[in-house]
Parts: structure tokens; C-alpha cells; sequence
């Protein structure tokens, strides 16, 4: 008989795209062949987000058009986030579903998959703080980096996010588990590796920090890229900023969300840190890798915001000059600490969409005239996959540029010392500068140097 195959579609965070590759390994070691199409499937799961409503409506819809792919005695979960939020009142809002698995669920998929196809339907919401799927090896999609996960849930509790109820509490994987992890991609030959946590840079396996553990990434030979995504401001010790400037890999680029440019909101958010505090962490970070390129996360439209708490926003949006922001309206998720602020300090949503429009428009501005003024410059770019349009490619500078590349003699996981030719504002085109070999990150006294 043919294996049974299985369909796993992913919405939300990297975390989830990690999550979902642990699935797809996991069921794979149990006998299903993995396939690109829902069409005809035996299984389909669909891997969600609860971090917006917007986000779950998604979902939902999506949900009701999977439908029409499935055939008969097909198997649709719904695993992750939603999940782990909405339990067994999911089997009941689409009756075709029959099975909702939570993030620390997955370890039992196969066995809840063999009885959802004897026709069961199942909730597995319980969480396992032991959890880290050690023992399951990833199937992976990108071939050029390499998503890490080192520590799940969040024991932060701002008061808009529902992720600490859908991922429980925080957990940091064992120091020598992510290397050994590490020397396996660069052994399948990947060279960037993109460590993966909720506040990644709190990572604590109860002996080892965060700062250790870049200095120990950065001692695998043959990693070339590290990043990390999401840190919390808070977590910026000086040892892992002086583990950020001196190992070499590390590259010149911090998602560091900040939510709001107002202390008052920032107070309201439970963020933990003021407007001054976020600007000391983002000074310190600067001092130490001058070169640093930041991204960042903004919510308009937080109950409570006002005309003013939003100028404060701009002034620091501004004032910072991220190369991308990533903005939000606030999402009022059930459960959340938000729920219970008063009811006339709710942002209306007209007033929160021209905020929103306002904030991009500034974000965008901002970012095209620091790009027009790098039209020139010449950057180390590993060609990362193919672009979307058209028959470039797509790469990354260090500091997480998007280049486009002409593909002519060059391929994906390569790395090239590239101009900058033009630019939309956001992304930029490029040319390979041949005869000049990539810039090597400089080995740093007392770092190791970097393994080629
Ligand atoms: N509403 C809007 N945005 C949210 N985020 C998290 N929760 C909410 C919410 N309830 C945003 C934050 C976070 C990013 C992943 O999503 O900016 O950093
Ligand atoms: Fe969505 Fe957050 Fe869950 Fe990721 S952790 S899937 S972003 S709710």
C-alpha cells in the first residue's frame, strides 16, 4: 500500500514555520510522504495564529476552502496557535475538522492522526513545559538557513498578547541540544542559522545565558550568518551585546519591537520599559555594532492612545530609523489583561487606521531616503531563493537588506559581494562585483575566528 500523505499549510510566526518542519519531520519518521498540494491529501493540517483576529478570520476562511480539496476519508487538523485558544469549540465551528492540536501537542500526532482516520475527533490542548521535540528531526524547506528554535513560551505579559496563554510559559532547550542542532544544518549544508524564542535573548537552560550561547553557535564550524528573532529590550544585558559585537557571525541587524513611542501606553502595555529605556537599549546596542540595522514591531490604536501618546510614537519611530517596521493595529484578543480596561478608552477604528496609514507612511519615507543614500555601496549578499516576480533572484545583506540579483552565474546558498544599483525604497537591486573576493566578517580578539 502507498504511504499516507500529508499537507501541512502554515500561518503566523517563524516559530510556526519551525514547528510546522518538526510536524512534517516527525510524520515522515511515521510512515506519511510529505506533498505540496492539499489536493487529494490524506491529511491536512493547517498550522495557525492567534495574534490577531484578523489573523483567526483568516484561518477560518481558509478552513472553509480546504474543505473542497479534501476527499473521502481525508483528515483536516487545525494545530498551533487558534488551536490551542479556541480547544474543542474549533471541532464545532467546522464540522470537517476532526482534530485541534496545540503547540505541545505534537509529539502524539501520529497516534492522534490513526484515530481522527477510525473517525475520532479529538482536542490535545494540554501543555508540556518539558516539551522541545529533541528527539524529532526537522524536515526542512529552506535550504540556506536554518530556523533554531531555542526556547518556547513567554513569561512576559503585555497586556494585548495572548501568546503566553497559547504557548505557556517560558523554556529554554538545552545549550548543548542547539549546537548539536547547528552542526547538522551545516553538515546538510546550510550556513545561516536564525535562533528562534519569544524573547530569544532571555534564553536561560538554567546553566547558560543568551551571550554564551552565541559564542557557542559561533564556535560551529561552518556557520557563517547567525541571527535571532524576537528579542525583548529588556534582555539586552552587556554580555550578550558584547557577545553580538565579538562574535564574528553574528550579523548587524536587531528586530527589537517597541510597541509604542510613549511611556503612558508602554506603562499600559506592561512592556516593562519606558520610552527613555527603549532608546539606552538602542544607544547601547549602536555603541557596540555601529553598523546596526534595526527592524521593529508597532501597535497604533492601544486603548488608552492618544493624539499625543501617537506623535510619541512617530517622534521615535523617526528619531531611530528603522529599515522596516512592522504595524499593527491593536487586536483586542479574549483573555487578555486588555479586555478589562474600560470600555470608553477603546480606539475607534477609523482613528486607529489613519494612525496606521500615518506610521507607514513615515516608516516608508524614512527608510527610502537612508536607501537612496546606499545606491553605491558594495555588500556581502548570500543569495537566499528565488524572487517572486520575474527571473531574479532574492538575497540578504548582513545587516538584512533585500537584494534582487540578476541570475546569471548566480545560484541559491551562494555568497556575493554585490553594488547596490537602484532601489524601490524598501528593497534594492543589485549587481555582482566579480574579481573582488565577499567580505569576510573580521575575526575579533578573543572570539574565535570564524570556521570557512
Ligand atoms: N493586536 C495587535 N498587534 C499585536 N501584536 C501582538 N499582539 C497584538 C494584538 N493583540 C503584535 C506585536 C508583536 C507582533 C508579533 O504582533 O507588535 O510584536
Ligand atoms: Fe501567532 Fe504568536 Fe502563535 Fe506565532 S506565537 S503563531 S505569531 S500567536
Amino acid at each position: 500500500m502507498s504511504r499516507p500523505t500529508v499537507y501541512i499549510e502554515t500561518y503566523g510566526c517563524q516559530m510556526n514555520v519551525s514547528d510546522s518542519e518538526l510536524m512534517y519531520g516527525s510524520l515522515a519518521a511515521h510512515g506519511y510522504e510529505a506533498v505540496d498540494t492539499p489536493d487529494g491529501a490524506d491529511v491536512i493540517l493547517v498550522n495557525t495564529c492567534a495574534i490577531r483576529d484578523h489573523a483567526e478570520q483568516r484561518v477560518l476562511g481558509r478552513l472553509g476552502e480546504l474543505r473542497r480539496h479534501m476527499k473521502k476519508g481525508t483528515v483536516m487538523g487545525v494545530a498551533g496557535c487558534m488551536a490551542q485558544r479556541l480547544g474543542p469549540t474549533l471541532l464545532e465551528k467546522a464540522r470537517h475538522v476532526s482534530l485541534v492540536v496545540g503547540p505541545d501537542g505534537y509529539r502524539a500526532l501520529p497516534q492522534l492522526l490513526e484515530g481522527a482516520r477510525s473517525g475520532e475527533r479529538t482536542t490535545a490542548t494540554s501543555f508540556d513545559l518539558e516539551e522541545h521535540y529533541e528527539d524529532f528531526a526537522p524536515r526542512r524547506f529552506d535550504k540556506v538557513k536554518a530556523w533554531i528554535p531555542v526556547q518556547r513560551g513567554c513569561d512576559y505579559r503585555c497586556t494585548y498578547c495572548i501568546v503566553p496563554y497559547t504557548r505557556g510559559a517560558e523554556r529554554s532547550r538545552r545549550l548543548d541540544d542547539v549546537v548539536r542542532e547547528v552542526e547538522q544544518v551545516v553538515r546538510d549544508g546550510m550556513s545561516e542559522v536564525v535562533l528562534l524564542g519569544q524573547t530569544v535573548n532571555s534564553y536561560d537552560d538554567g546553566t547558560h545565558d543568551f551571550a554564551t550561547l552565541l559564542r557557542a553557535v559561533g564556535r560551529v564550524d561552518g556557520v557563517r550568518r547567525i541571527r535571532f528573532t524576537s528579542p525583548h529590550p529588556n534582555d539586552f544585558s552587556d554580555a550578550v551585546i558584547a557577545a553580538m559585537a565579538e562574535v564574528p557571525q553574528v550579523c548587524e541587524h536587531v528586530h527589537l519591537p517597541m510597541q509604542s513611542g510613549s511611556s503612558r501606553v508602554l506603562k499600559r502595555m506592561l512592556r516593562r520599559y519606558t520610552r527613555e529605556g527603549y532608546r539606552d537599549c538602542v544607544a547601547r546596542l549602536r555603541a557596540a555594532i555601529p553598523s546596526l540595522n534595526l527592524t521593529t514591531d508597532v501597535i497604533v490604536g492601544f486603548p488608552g492612545e492618544t493624539d499625543a501618546d501617537f506623535e510619541e510614537t512617530l517622534s521615535l519611530v523617526q528619531e531611530i530609523g528603522y529599515e522596516d517596521a512592522y504595524t499593527f493595529k491593536f487586536s483586542l484578543r479574549e483573555g487578555t489583561p486588555a479586555e478589562r480596561m474600560r470600555p470608553e478608552e477603546f480606539v475607534a477604528d477609523e482613528v486607529a487606521s489613519e494612525r496606521l496609514d500615518r506610521l507607514i507612511a513615515v516608516v516608508r519615507g524614512g527608510a527610502r531616503e537612508r536607501n537612496l543614500r546606499l545606491l553605491g555601496t558594495r555588500h556581502e549578499v548570500l543569495v537566499e531563493k528565488a524572487a517572486r516576480r520575474g527571473e531574479m533572484l532574492q538575497g540578504r545583506t548582513r545587516d538584512f537588506k533585500t537584494v534582487m540579483l540578476p541570475p546569471d552565474g548566480v545560484a541559491i546558498g551562494e555568497y556575493h559581494t554585490v553594488e547596490l544599483t537602484g532601489t524601490t525604497g524598501s528593497t534594492f537591486t543589485g549587481a555582482v562585483v566579480r574579481d573582488v573576493p565577499a567580505r569576510r566578517p573580521l575575526p575579533v580578539a578573543g572570539a574565535p575566528a570564524p570556521a570557512r
